[in-house]
């Protein structure tokens, strides 16, 4: 990964739409998404994949009025992930989550394995009950796997656009979403930049003074 070449360069808006992923490195990315960490590995995302035209329009028909100039990056894109979240928490999603783990080998000790659940309930109740935040730590976690995923994507050569603008409650709806238990989180279009559009610009980003404190 050339790191000086991702510093200076701005996340493209203009997609080729000639150009797919090779099914090969969509599924390389995939693997990877599926990898990212969660705290407590509570791994509280669904993933919807949109590949095809179909897909790409109701994506794109669904974004809510104010949010039309995003239509033209998915129908450009070659994939656009649609990351959801869990709503809520219930205990049936930590119960899959301890079984996962324990057909995995996660901790081949069982008593570890316990340990284990009994600190990750302690700290859910806490985020539950205490912080109050459950909702918002497990969309914290969304991002996570959406930052670590455009990094793995510059690694296959693939550009990755997260997008923001849009309307949760009209993109839930077209895809049956809230039925699930799951809201849109973030959207993360994938492919191949526009040659004939690309920004020669400089990027703007606060200087490394106003950033960085050294203790
Ligand atoms: C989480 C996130 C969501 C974003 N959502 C949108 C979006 O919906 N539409 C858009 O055109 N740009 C979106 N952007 C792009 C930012 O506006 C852009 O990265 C920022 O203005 C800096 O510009 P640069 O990448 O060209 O340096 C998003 C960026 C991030 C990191």
């Amino acid at each position: 990964m050339d790191l000086d070449k991702l510093m200076s360069k701005h996340l493209t808006r203009y997609f080729d739409p000639s150009r797919t992923i090779p099914e090969e490195t969509l599924q390389q990315l995939l693997r990877f998404l599926r990898s990212t960490p969660t705290s407590t590995n509570i791994q509280p995302n669904h993933f919807y994949v949109i590949a095809t035209p179909e897909g790409k329009k109701q994506l794109a028909d669904n974004l809510g009025e104010r949010f039309q100039d995003n239509a033209e990056k998915i129908l450009n894109s070659s994939h656009t992930i649609i990351l959801t979240t869990r709503a809520d928490l219930p205990g049936s999603h930590i119960e899959a989550v301890f079984n996962k783990e324990r057909a995995d080998g996660r901790f081949p000790d069982p008593a570890k394995q316990e340990l284990w659940e009994s600190m990750t309930r302690d700290f859910l109740n806490l985020r539950n009950y205490g912080y109050k935040d459950v909702n918002h730590w497990m969309e914290k976690q969304t991002y996570m796997a959406v930052g670590l995923t455009m990094m793995a994507a510059a690694e296959l050569g693939v550009e990755a656009m997260p997008l923001e603008g849009f309307d949760p409650t009209t993109v839930d709806k077209a895809f049956k979403i809230r039925e699930t238990g799951h809201a849109t989180t973030v959207l993360l279009a994938l492919g191949y930049p526009d040659p004939t559009k690309q920004y020669s610009n400089p990027i703007s980003r606060f200087d490394t003074d106003e950033l960085f404190t050294f203790v």
